[in-house]
């Protein structure tokens, strides 16, 4: 028995408490509360200690900085442990499609999932777990404790160069898809990070854009999305992002970091910065945020000395100090970093088991959006089939930036797009050409598109064209619009003018127009699809597995349906501040806009087609807890086995809220032919509410409201009607 006078005796005051403190906490505490574990912690951490658990580095060379030597290589991030109190280094690493490598001369081999955007379209939470258990597991054989994935800024602006890391522009689609993926991610034993903490919803000026939003429309918006994923996650950290937000950075934003987040949500984890998002010492640390990231990336090593100097002088509290150090501890302690160190072991990756869970979220991440008189699944009857653009017969393209996953053999397309970041243009070795050859007898023959009427002229001469059309997206970058670029619609134009029937793959980051819409037979979105992207395009393309994506975002007929021309800050100089008024649309996001201004979009948000049909009946619903307790029954009406989504869209009669709808809630089901299931859902209340900033709660009015039961947002199939009583509850309650 270790008496506390033995621990005196041998060792500092300090460490003497800590140590007796931790050995006299149950052991089941040590899991079960990680709070006392890292208040025993930080009361035997001595200042210094405390400092160098809130400053963390970027873990490569940068602006003359070396690599920390204990740090993972090319990885994000490296903070140091305190090894006398047990307490492990931070290894920090990109993000939400797989472990991403920092630009190298040698970047490591993981899997790719697909973009996050697709995750979110095949509308499966099953598919965001699995996935996050996947890409946390490679991490931590890949030597990382901390992944800094869980992106869920809202697809606010389709042109936003990162919306292929996001899930669209739903809150609840938002958030329950990325909190399942910090579920799975967290199941490895790691910290996961949401993030961007908030409204960096544009890559335009992004660290100079000062977002202007009012709190509840922001409550019903962005930061549902947001709270909705911490709810579901429960992730160990949260990333504040580059921009300001009324008037203050995120990540010294009081706001937002000890309001909304640690006292409205009440989140018990950490705040880091983004790479670059620190901008003070005393404000940064007095509003909420816990820790540095990245460092040299940012103008000074604020939470450095000169955050040792701000506690000694009284400046920031010693216990603000013990509060930061504290909920980094929590995280780590609450997520099992302590009792399972990491370390590399590359070699114990299953890249090809892991391939087929990308693969899985690809294939139900494809959305079918037009097919005309049947033509998909293709049949196996052509003898020649035209295969155009895209890189097609080679593979598939991601997205560029902080989460780029480098394939094994590297890029088979080597010397696209800019050469330093967010570049390179990366295509993962998956061939869609190859992968449908595997599974058809035609004969392919491939063009690269780039001649309009050399590839009319190949369509021509074979009995189908399929051409890919690409949309490279990436971190830092804005679309300048909606429209493919390259002269790609040239050349569909030209292909479907001249073949003799034409199919068009999408692999794009975002919506994107089609003015060649009427002129062919079929689309496809992909997305980019991943490390077997172009197998999973094929099985859809041939009906091996049904189409079963929906859209997580509403495709705009054009720019002038959009909330704003063009992206605030565009044309600026890049030191150039300015605002952008989120208060436009406010929180009628995505399809609550276009129905809000009666705007018809070229496909609505959760649009979808599949190679079967469904029928609806017995759709009721009924008040129960505070909410809407709603059931109906599904059949699978068609010859084919295939997947449903029917989609639950709510509204008060008389209105009062920023758009006639929302989504309340969804269901997935797969059917065999002739087949029905039951559904039951439960309507999240904060959609059938309105927040109310002088109370700082959620109110529900009394009155009645409906249930829409959908195929899309344009799409509805059955509706309910019925009263609720008023309700309110508090910011962090549902
Ligand atoms: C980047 C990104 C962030 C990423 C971080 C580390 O600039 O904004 O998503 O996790 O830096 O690479």
């Amino acid at each position: 028995m270790i008496t506390y006078r033995f621990l005196t005796q041998h060792c500092s005051l300090a460490l003497a408490v800590a140590l007796y403190s931790q050995a006299a906490l149950a052991a089941d505490d040590l899991k079960a509360d990680p709070d006392k574990r890292a208040a025993s912690t930080v009361a035997a951490m001595t200042l210094d200690e405390k400092i160098r658990t809130v400053f963390g580095y970027f873990s490569s060379d940068f602006k003359g900085v070396a690599k920390p030597k204990d740090g993972v290589p090319y990885a994000a991030g490296f903070v140091p442990g305190v090894e006398r109190l047990g307490i492990p280094h931070q290894q920090l690493t990109d993000a939400g499609i797989g472990v991403a490598t920092q630009p190298s001369p040698a970047p490591r081999v993981r899997t790719s999932m697909p973009a996050g955007i697709a995750s979110a379209a095949s509308w499966n939470p099953a598919l965001s777990y699995a996935g996050g258990a996947m890409i946390g597991k490679e991490a931590r054989l890949s030597g990382h404790n901390i992944m800094l994935a869980g992106g869920v800024n809202l697809q606010r602006e389709p042109r936003n160069g990162r919306n292929f890391e996001y899930a669209g522009e739903d809150p609840l689609l938002s958030g329950v898809m990325v909190g399942e993926q910090i579920r799975g991610i967290q199941s490895n034993q790691l910290v996961a990070t949401v993030k961007h903490f908030a409204y960096n919803d544009q890559e335009t000026g992004r660290t100079k854009v000062n977002v202007k939003i009012d709190d509840a429309a922001g409550r019903m918006s962005d930061l549902l999305a947001f709270q909705i994923a911490i709810e579901r996650g429960d992730p160990g950290a949260v990333m504040c992002g580059y921009n300001l937000v009324n008037g203050y950075y995120s990540c010294e934003n009081d706001y937002l970091l000890n309001r909304v987040l640690k006292r409205d949500w009440g989140f018990r984890g950490y705040v880091m910065s983004d790479w670059g998002a620190t901008h003070s010492t005393i404000p940064a640390a007095l509003h909420g945020l816990d820790q540095q990231s990245g460092w040299p990336f940012d103008q000074s090593p604020y939470f450095n000395d000169a955050l040792k100097e701000a506690v000694q002088n009284g400046h920031v509290p010693h216990k603000r100090l013990d509060d930061m150090a504290r909920r980094i501890l929590r995280a780590m302690y609450a997520n099992g970093l302590m009792e399972h160190p990491v370390r590399i072991e590359a070699d114990k990756i299953d890249l090809n088991a892991h391939a087929k869970v990308s693969q899985s979220a690809a294939e139900e991440g494809i959305v079918l959006l037009k097919n005309s008189a049947a033509l998909l699944p293709l049949a196996d009857t052509y003898a020649t089939i035209a295969i155009i653009g895209g890189h097609a017969n080679v593979g598939v393209l991601s997205g560029g930036g902080s989460s780029q996953v480098y394939p094994a053999g590297g890029s088979p397309v080597p010397n696209e797009g800019p050469k330093t970041f967010p570049g390179p243009i990366v295509y993962l070795p998956s061939s869609p050409m190859k992968a449908l050859a595997a599974r058809m007898q035609a004969k392919f023959v491939y063009h690269d598109g780039k001649d309009a009427a050399a590839a009319a002229r190949v369509a021509a001469a074979s009995d189908l064209a399929i051409v890919f059309a690409t949309q490279w997206t990436a971190e830092d970058l804005d679309q300048p619009d909606l429209a493919l670029p390259h002269k790609q619609d040239d050349t569909i134009a030209a292909v479907a003018a001249a073949a003799k029937k034409t199919v068009v793959v999408l692999g794009t980051g975002s919506p994107v127009t089609m003015p060649w819409l009427g002129a062919v037979d079929a689309v496809l979105e992909a997305w980019y699809p991943g490390t077997n992207g172009g197998e999973a395009i094929a099985r859809v393309l041939t009906g091996e597995v049904d189409a079963s994506g929906r859209l997580p975002a509403t495709f705009p007929a054009s720019i002038s349906q959009l909330p704003r021309a063009a992206i605030d800050g565009t044309g600026l100089s890049k030191e150039a501040r300015f605002d952008s008024d989120y208060n436009i649309e406010g929180a009628a996001v995505g399809y609550k806009w276009f129905d809000k201004k009666g705007y018809q979009p070229l496909f609505a948000f959760g649009h979808g087609l599949s190679y079967t049909t469904f029928a609806y009946s017995g759709l009721a619903a009924r008040a129960t807890q505070g909410t809407l307790a709603v059931s109906f029954k599904v059949t699978n009406t068609g010859k084919r086995d295939g997947k449903a989504v029917p989609q639950l869209y709510v509204s008060k009669v008389g209105g009062g809220w920023e758009a006639p709808k929302r989504l309340g809630g969804w269901d997935k089901l797969t059917l065999k032919a002739g087949a029905s299931g039951e559904s039951r859902v439960s309507i999240d209340p904060r959609t059938l509410a309105l927040f109310d900033s002088r109370s700082n709660s959620w109110k529900i009015a009394a009155g009645t409201y409906r249930v829409m039961l959908a195929e899309a947002a344009d799409k509805p199939v059955a509706t309910v009607s019925l009263r609720l009583p008023a309700r309110q509850f508090a910011a962090g309650a549902r």
